[in-house]
């Protein structure tokens, strides 16, 4: 060994040999178990005297590297090794659980895990099944696009003028009248309410919601620092709510809620509006499922807003496609400036090539004859689903008739509906969206959805499902 401490460093003579007595350990020039040179040795090599190297090797012993054996000296532990490791890798550990974002719930980690998986029905996904899904028409009408070279660089920081120009015509037809100034495009409406948390509220800011809500599965407000706090609709006049300090606002999903899939009437559309703009909430009105009623359907809230006091998400992700990842925010042009300055920090703009896309279908008529069609084999899906329920469940549940999007919140009599059975039902290959994760103390419910599973897996999953419900009740 050629190395001597340096007398004229700041480290301390004692504090430099440890150091290198655990660079030779980590180096594997002396290895585990290994009886290490007589202290005598090791003073004359370090030109040190005896007493610096016996606090060092105290030290080490002191910290594990090290260890006396009577009467034969002192060796390098059986765990020197991976002590030295685990203090050079970064506790990533520690990193994950002070990140700031939220984690998942575990429930809805497994969902995502196993929706990926081939053998599983799936009863309760909120998303088209791939036979919903307009794959070969997608492909067809790529053909019949002629793309901009222009076009499909980053997107600008509000998104493509085209497609803001056919939505703003589009919502112009729900009684919403906006121009593409008043358009953002986004990655997904649940990308809308990110930029919106970090955007336009303070930390502990207050947001309101109706529970059960779509917000408890997803965290981008609790993440970035709000408070949720659920409430009914009428409870927005009430003295605590009026009397908040700070900010707060108020997200909603007023036609075919998710994930109870009921839409509010139009008068408790009006009434709602009234009390937020007297008391001064503005409301985020999440509308993904809008074009999604059976019927004729109700207006969006924001048709009645001639206040600049709602902001309103839509996304072509339960219509045409979510891998598209196309969504939109309408909103007052400085709104939407702060929120497109924030984006552009964040992604550089949505894929401007899906913006082509859903841009020539929104032009050539293509989307409006696609979810014409997709309405009716939604609804045809949600007649089978009853029929089921209607022979199966009526004994033990009750539901509302679908009026539209894809679910049917399901409720049974007795409190049932928790962690066990979920997993009860996964180890049956069948998967659950469990009222729980839209609302914690929820004991009674399940989001069905007749939107994902063919007819056939709706038929098998929902049976597998009445019988775990059965042999669990008759468990002693
Ligand atoms: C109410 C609601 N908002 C937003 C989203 C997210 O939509 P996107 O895929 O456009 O991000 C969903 C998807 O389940 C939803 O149900």
């Amino acid at each position: 060994m050629d190395w001597k401490p340096n007398r004229h460093a700041v480290i301390s003579i004692h504090r430099q040999i440890t150091d290198r007595i655990k660079a030779l350990i980590e180096r594997g020039d002396w290895s585990t178990d290994m009886r290490i040179p007589p202290q005598r040795k090791l003073a004359e090599e370090f030109g040190v005297n005896r007493s610096t190297i016996q606090t060092a090797l105290d030290e080490l012993k002191a910290d594990g590297y090290l260890e006396g054996r009577v009467g034969s000296g002192i060796y390098v532990t059986g765990n020197a090794w991976n002590l030295l490791m685990d203090q050079a890798r970064p506790n990533w550990q520690r990193h994950i659980e002070t990140g700031v974002h939220k984690p998942n719930y575990h429930t809805i980690q497994l969902i995502n895990d196993y929706e990926q998986k081939d053998d599983i029905i799936r009863l309760g996904t909120g998303e088209l099944s791939p036979d919903l899904l307009p794959a070969r028409e997608l492909e067809e009408s790529l053909r019949s696009i002629t793309l901009d070279a222009r076009a499909i660089g980053y997107s600008s920081p509000q998104g493509s003028i085209k497609l803001r120009e056919a939505l703003s015509a589009r919502l112009e037809k729900r009684g919403i009248t906006v121009s593409s100034d008043n358009i953002l495009i986004v990655s997904g409406a649940l990308q809308a309410l990110q930029l919106i948390a970090v955007g336009l509220l303070e930390e502990g800011a207050t947001v309101f919601q109706e529970g059960p809500s779509y917000l408890n599965s997803v965290h981008p407000f609790q993440s970035a620092g709000m408070r949720m706090q659920a409430v009914n609709r009428a409870e927005t006049l009430s003295s605590t709510i009026r009397s908040l300090k700070g900010q707060s606002l108020f997200y909603c999903v007023p036609t075919l809620n998710n994930p109870t899939g009921y839409s509010w009437t139009v008068e408790e559309k009006k009434s709602f509006y009234t009390l937020c703009r007297d008391a001064r909430i503005p409301i985020i009105e999440d509308d993904v499922y809008q074009e999604l009623q059976f019927g004729e359907g109700s207006p969006p809230l924001k048709a009645m807003d001639e206040a600049g006091h709602v902001l309103y998400l839509g996304s072509v992700s339960k219509t045409l496609s979510p891998g598209l990842r196309i969504g939109w925010i309408v909103a007052p042009t400085p709104v939407i400036k702060r929120l497109a300055d924030i984006k552009m920090q964040t992604d550089y703009g949505s894929s401007a090539f899906s913006q082509e896309i859903v841009a020539h279908w929104m032009m050539s008529g293509r989307y409006d004859r696609h979810v014409e069609r997709l309405r009716t084999r939604l609804q045809e899906r949600a007649e089978r689903m009853e029929k089921i329920l209607l022979r199966q469940y009526q004994d033990i549940a009750t539901w509302n008739r679908p009026s539209g999007g894809f679910y049917i919140w399901i409720r049974f009599h007795a409190p049932i509906v928790n962690k066990a059975l979920f997993l009860k039902a996964l180890q049956r290959k069948v998967l659950l969206n469990p009222g729980y994760i839209y609302d914690p103390g929820d004991a009674h419910h399940i989001r069905l959805s007749f939107a994902y599973a063919s007819l056939d897996e709706m038929e098998i999953g929902l049976h597998q499902l009445r019988k775990i419900i059965e042999e669990r009740r008759d468990a002693p």
